[in-house]
């Protein structure tokens, strides 16, 4: 991977052993080992994330985003695998990369609620090694960006979920970190409240060149916000492009034929250009789905013979609407297929016996 990368995983896995204990022996008071339950939460995963970058790591709940944040941001180690922070290795570097790394964790109680957001921050600012007047000013800055001028003075346990969660996103700036991950950083949010947050990681991606990794596992602030799109289903990461151009992979050469009656579909399927006919029925009416070649001049062709068809079978014609590419669909379409194996084994009574 290329030095223009401020975070890369090369090859991470990370593999959780649990142990569920489900009854006490009554007469040695002991544990019996029921199951034990191995769960591969990151197989072999391999990314980079570029300096100005959003990147989104999209995926269903139990895929493994919240597990590879953490290994980002050195709070998990991997089971096997390499994670580096600016070139920095994070197992063997891991207090360099704490000061590199800013993280929200999904639904994590960051902030100290008895105290207010300015101590708050004076407080992590502290920690993090950020004092005086610079802290000062900092913290002022970042929670007037936030859009909390008004709460600066009031204690954090008043203040609402969402303003808690922009208070979280402060304190992982006040260090100005170059990397900044965010766990689900709308999940549960308001709408207006999740539109300040989305804009402001826009902002400081884009006015600061700061890297930025959102997890979410709802498309649409994935497509709205990353630059590119990591998804990443049962641990393993199923595609990872630019959104635009994961957009285009699926369905952009779908046109929708809004006519008065279905024709033959038979006959047009086999015609030129055209890979697959599917009819369909709106509310407003019949429609005929078309796939067509994804090469213009066949595309073209094949829109030209199927017009000319449904005229000479007299079809009227209401609409042609190409269908809108659309994330949900991609990852439908990738979450779903049926090369994916169930990651989690169980192992059934093993009849250990466990202290
Ligand atoms: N500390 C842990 N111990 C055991 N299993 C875990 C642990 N953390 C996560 N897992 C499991 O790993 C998988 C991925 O979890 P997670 O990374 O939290 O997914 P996501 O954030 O995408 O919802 C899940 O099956 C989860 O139950
Ligand atoms: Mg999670």
């Amino acid at each position: 991977m290329s030095n223009s990368h401020l975070v890369e995983l090369n090859d991470v896995d990370k593999v959780f052993h649990t142990r569920h204990f489900f009854f006490k022996d009554e007469d040695t008071a002991r544990r019996r080992l029921y199951a034990k339950r191995v769960v591969h939460a990151v197989d072999r995963v391999t990314f980079g994330i570029r300096h100005g970058e959003i990147f989104g790591l999209l995926g269903p709940n139990g895929a493994g985003k919240t597990t590879t944040v953490k290994m980002i941001s050195g709070l998990v180690r991997p089971s096997s695998g390499d994670v580096f922070v600016d070139g920095l290795h994070v197992e063997r570097k891991r207090l360099k990369v704490l000061r590199k790394v800013g993280v929200v964790l999904e639904g994590t109680r960051t902030c100290v609620w008895p105290l207010t957001p300015l101590e708050n921050l004076a407080y992590f600012g502290n920690l993090k090694d950020v004092k005086g007047s610079i802290l000062k000013q900092r913290a002022r800055e970042l929670l007037i960006f936030m859009g909390l001028k008004d709460k600066m003075n009031v204690q954090v346990r008043k203040l609402s979920r969402g303003e808690k969660q922009k208070l979280a996103i402060c304190i992982a700036l006040i260090a100005d970190p170059p990397v900044i991950l965010l766990d689900e950083p709308t999940t549960g949010l308001d709408v207006q409240t999740s539109r300040v947050i989305k804009d402001k990681i826009v902002q400081m991606t884009r006015e600061q060149g700061k890297c930025v990794l959102v997890t979410t596992h709802d498309m649409h602030v994935a497509q709205e916000l990353c630059d590119r799109i990591g998804i990443i289903n049962m641990g393993q990461l199923v595609a990872c492009k630019p959104t635009e151009e994961l957009l285009s992979l699926f369905f952009d050469l779908t046109y929708e034929f809004h006519l008065d009656r279905l024709p033959d579909s038979d006959a047009l399927a086999d015609l030129p250009g055209v890979l697959e006919v599917e009819p369909a029925r709106h509310e407003d009416g019949p429609v005929l789905v078309l796939r067509l070649q994804p090469e213009l001049a066949q595309r073209s062709e094949a829109l030209y013979t199927v017009t000319g068809r449904l005229r000479e079978q007299g079809v009227l014609l209401r609409a042609i609407i190409q269908r809108q590419a659309s994330l949900e669909s991609v990852f439908l379409h990738l979450t779903t297929s049926p090369v994916d194996l169930p990651k989690v084994a169980l192992t059934q009574p093993s009849g250990a016996e466990v202290r």
